[in-house]
């Protein structure tokens, strides 16, 4: 099988390298022989850590997508153009397709599964969530006949390298992102992974697999970990919890929930054990109770590892004349944030006097939200600090109370608002 890698960075230079260390074994145990014969990068004249032939290399990469004597692709550009066009190129003239594009797949994947669908070839991509973690296939196959009920992943290694450092070393927010860009976790501009769109990206391409149907990006509701104080994450551990950047997809009714949020999780729970940059998804099915999927969510090595794993896999179904399983579900019936029932977390800052408490209750109670446990702590400005954690309530109700408590003088501000996961 001949091979033509697009983009030789991080993953495509990974497994340019597996490729040549391991030829000899993966054809031994696969029958298959696998050779790199096109590599397509930006620029010809950078250096690289790879030893490719000169000839191998080219930036046009538009004609190794076309490249008639090649057999497979594999896509590792990155980005939504040209990575989308070089694809729909390579898919259209009967070629298999690999990438492990997260961003693209979460925008614009119904358009590439669409041409794959119609070419009768695969398009595989299971290192575009949890890097090495076998994800996307388990999904697809081993539980292709299970009703899933809910997948929750720390599917971010950046965000859940700082909560971790915020939470074990006390170290505050914009410390922790210091230290994890000086290790080379985070990027130099790291909205992508904070705010939370790395993991919405990642969100949508899980809920698409587990409840056969569309979701998008932009379908996915999202808030980040920029706002998580020190204060915070020390409440969390008093009362029992750790803080962990979440990506949620649930089938409610009959309707798709997906969601991205920093979320407060017993210390008990199996994600509650995951730290630093490690990913880990925890899958409810029906019939098979809970899983957990653990490993390195990103890497050049552990992402090639799974883009091979794919290769094999098209290969495989290449050479036997078929493709897998892939076809083009419907668009889902996505289901509002505002309907989600959850046990939240509450932190304000009132004024230190008589009357406050009960008016603050007041408000809970006239939008109908129960509080479980409050705790005071007086501070030295003349102010206290409450922290709320509710019964479980509709998020539509918790805002109604947020908005109604901004209307008291007595409440200077309003801290996080945190989702209580597994209360539900
Ligand atoms: N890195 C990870 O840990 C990881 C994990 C999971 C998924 N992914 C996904 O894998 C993909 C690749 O990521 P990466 O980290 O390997 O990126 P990267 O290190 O930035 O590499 C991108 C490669 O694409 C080449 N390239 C850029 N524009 C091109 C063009 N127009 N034509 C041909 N080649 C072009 C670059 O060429 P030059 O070398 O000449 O600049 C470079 O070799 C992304 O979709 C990413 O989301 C990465």
């Amino acid at each position: 099988m001949r091979v033509g890698v697009l983009g030789c960075g991080n993953v495509g230079g990974a497994l340019v390298q597996l490729l040549a260390a391991d030829a000899q074994a993966i054809a031994e145990r696969t029958g298959l022989t696998l050779e790199v014969t096109r590599v397509a990068v930006r620029s010809t004249a950078r250096e690289r850590s790879v030893q490719l032939p000169e000839s191998c290399l080219t930036s046009d990469a538009e004609s190794v997508a076309n490249d008639p004597d090649i057999d497979v692709i594999v896509e590792a550009i990155g980005g939504i153009e040209p990575a989308r066009s070089l694809i729909l190129d390579a898919l259209k003239s009967g070629k298999p397709v690999i990438t492990a594009n997260k961003e693209l797949l979460a925008n614009v994947g119904a358009e590439l599964v669409d041409a794959a669908v119609a070419a009768g070839v695969d398009l595989l991509y299971e290192a575009a969530v949890g890097g090495g973690i076998p994800l996307i296939r388990p999904l697809r196959e081993s539980l292709a006949g299970e009703r899933i009920i809910r997948i929750m992943g720390i599917v971010n290694g950046t965000t859940n390298y700082i909560l971790t450092r915020m939470s074990e070393a006390g170290a505050s927010y914009s410390d922790a992102l210091a230290e994890a860009q000086t290790l080379g976790f985070a990027e130099r501009d790291p909205t992508a992974d904070v705010e939370g769109y790395d993991a919405a990206a990642k969100c949508a391409i899980l809920a698409s697999i587990a409840f056969g149907a569309k979701v998008v990006a932009g379908d996915v509701y999202r808030e980040g970990i920029s706002g998580i104080t020190s204060a915070d994450i020390a409440y969390a551990d008093r009362l029992g919890y750790v803080i962990k950047l979440l990506a949620i997809a649930e089938q409610v009714e009959g309707e798709v929930a997906v969601r991205v949020h920093p979320a407060m999780i017993m210390k008990t729970h199996p994600l509650a054990a995951v730290r630093e940059s490690f990913n880990a998804v925890f899958i409810q099915g029906e019939a098979v109770g809970d899983l957990m999927l653990y490993g390195r969510g990103a890497g050049g090595m552990p992402t090639a590892s799974a883009v091979l794993g794919d290769l094999i896999d098209a290969a495989h179904n290449l050479r036997s004349g078929g493709s897998g399983r892939a076809s083009s579900p419907g668009r889902a019936t996505l289901r509002s944030i505002d309907e989600l029932r959850s046990q939240y977390y509450i932190n304000l800052e009132v004024a230190d006097r008589t009357g406050v408490l009960a008016s603050v209750a007041t408000v809970f109670g006239e939008h109908g939200v129960s509080i479980r446990s409050m705790e005071q702590d007086d501070e030295e400005s003349g102010e206290a600090r409450l922290v709320f954690i509710t019964h479980i309530a509709r998020e539509r109700d918790v805002q109604a109370t947020l908005h109604g408590l901004r209307e008291l003088d007595a409440v200077h501000s309003i801290g996080s608002l945190l989702r209580v996961v597994g209360s539900e």
